[in-house]
């Protein structure tokens, strides 16, 4: 970050002496105060729930312009990304910084392939779930329980045990979350095949039973691998922040990575998509496309606490270009599967249309995110609504881990600790039991 010229003055009408505070220039994006002496200059602190206005860190890794609609990983447009990159590469550009070459694609594909098993261990303590076990709640114990199963790569000061922490959650992630599937439909968990790619070997240990063949559809391949690289990072969210926050500590990488995973689970965040697709299921059984207008009532009036899920955002007041990419491969989802009449897609497409006209959202600049679709796309493909976040938080792994590692490679970085405003009863003395 470069100082800028101009400073930023405070001042106070009580006659207290104003302070300066330096003011930062990114790369790109809007220039940053910087408050980190302001307590110690005036005993105050800043107050920002929700961080609407808080830069926590400095970051080279994702760049949004929420009112542009633009999304970069490292620099690069999303819209190329998807087009030309598979999520292979965009893994080693999130980590590394650079695309690789067709080398350098091979060699980390190959390490990733090295570590795509569990440790067998693993379904035993997976067999402790109920089977009707949300797949987040299993995810969450799960991604911690790496913690226990992978001792030599839990020190987070030490690059080389953070490099092999990060191959192997994103390696075994798809394992983990495929495991959860089987667990729950009762079938033998399907061990990975590294001849397959990601995405392709994701789908394996999904839909294949050890009973048959299983030949991978290429369209799926490609969608499933589109909703990977639309999903692996987005900037310092609630969930990313989450894994920093908690990695902060100095707790070890599948630890702080858990904690995303739970953070992820929230319908505001990662579970929209789960969400959505039971709003458009609930907006079907009600009547479908004729009871729309009834639906976007509720919506709207504010003593209802309805919500258009898979829409609006904290940061895009634009379309979502990952929205847009995914409506994409919802069509040829749905086109190669001969689903061209499905329903929920058709009802996604006239909500989507009502919304974009009306003066609710139109002032409100709420556009749809990238849930809005992705949802459809997953449910064509034969993955169980519950199972979408999990899905989510498996692209999402390489995001969390490259910001993680990030942040504990920055000279800059402390413990995270925010402060507060205290509106609680101020000092009181404990009376006896029989006084109270
Ligand atoms: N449906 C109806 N109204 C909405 C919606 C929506 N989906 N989203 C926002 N609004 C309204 C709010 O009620 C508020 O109205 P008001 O100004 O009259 O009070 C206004 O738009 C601003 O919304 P906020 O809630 O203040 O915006 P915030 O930035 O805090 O929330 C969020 C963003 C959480 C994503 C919100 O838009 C939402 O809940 N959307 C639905 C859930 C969803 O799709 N989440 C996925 C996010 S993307 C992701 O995680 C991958």
């Amino acid at each position: 970050m470069k100082l800028a010229d101009n400073k930023a003055t405070l001042s106070f009408s009580n006659g207290s002496p104003s302070v300066d505070l330096p003011v930062y220039h990114g790369n790109v994006g809007p220039d940053v105060v910087d408050i980190r002496k302001l307590y110690a200059q005036t005993g105050m602190f800043t107050y920002d729930p929700g961080f609407l206005s808080t830069a926590s860190c400095q970051s080279a890794i994702t760049y949004i312009d929420g009112d542009k609609g633009e999304l970069l990983y490292r620099g690069y447009p999303i819209e190329q990304l998807a087009t030309n990159c598979d999520f292979m590469e965009t893994c080693h550009l999130l980590l590394y910084g650079n695309l690789p070459d067709v080398a350098a694609k091979a060699a980390f594909t190959k390490r990733v392939s090295n570590h795509t098993m569990v440790n067998e261990q693993m379904q035993f303590f997976l067999r402790g779930f109920r089977r009707d076990a949300h797949p987040m709640a299993i995810m969450t114990g799960l991604v911690g329980a790496l913690s226990a199963f992978y001792h030599d790569s839990t020190d987070i000061n030490n690059p080389e045990h953070r490099e092999i922490a990060a191959i192997r959650l994103i390696a075994k992630m798809p394992t983990l979350v495929a495991m959860a599937y089987k667990y729950s439909v009762g079938q033998p968990f399907m061990y990975p095949k590294n001849n397959l790619s990601y995405a392709g070997n994701f789908m394996h240990m999904m839909f294949a039973t050890p009973c048959e063949e299983y030949v991978v559809n290429p369209v799926i391949e490609r969608a499933l691998d589109r909703i990977f690289v639309l999903h692996a990072d987005h900037e310092q969210n609630a969930s990313t922040s989450t894994v920093r926050l908690c990695g902060s500590s100095g707790t070890n990488p599948f630890a702080a990575i858990a904690a995303g995973v739970a953070c992820l689970w929230g319908p505001a965040h990662g579970g929209a998509n789960e969400a959505c697709l039971n709003m458009l299921e609930d907006i079907q059984r009600m009547g479908g496309i004729s009871k729309v207008g009834q639906f976007m009532e509720q919506v709207k009036d504010k003593n209802s606490s309805v919500k258009l899920m898979g829409f609006g955002h904290r940061v895009y007041k634009n379309y979502d270009p990952r929205a847009k990419l995914m409506q994409e491969t919802c069509k040829e989802v749905l086109t190669a599967l001969g689903l061209e009449n499905d329903p929920l897609f058709k009802l996604a497409m006239a909500l989507e249309k009502i919304a974009l006209e009306d003066e609710y959202f139109v002032s409100r600049k709420l556009y749809p995110n990238v849930d809005f679709y992705s949802g459809i796309v997953q449910r064509a493909i034969g993955i169980p609504v519950s199972l979408f976040t999990a899905i989510f938080a498996l692209a999402r792994t390489v995001g969390w881990i490259a910001q993680l590692n990030e942040m504990i490679g920055d000279p800059e970085y402390k413990i995270g600790r925010p402060r507060q405003l205290f509106t609680g009863s101020v000092r009181r003395e404990v009376q006896p039991i029989s006084k109270r």
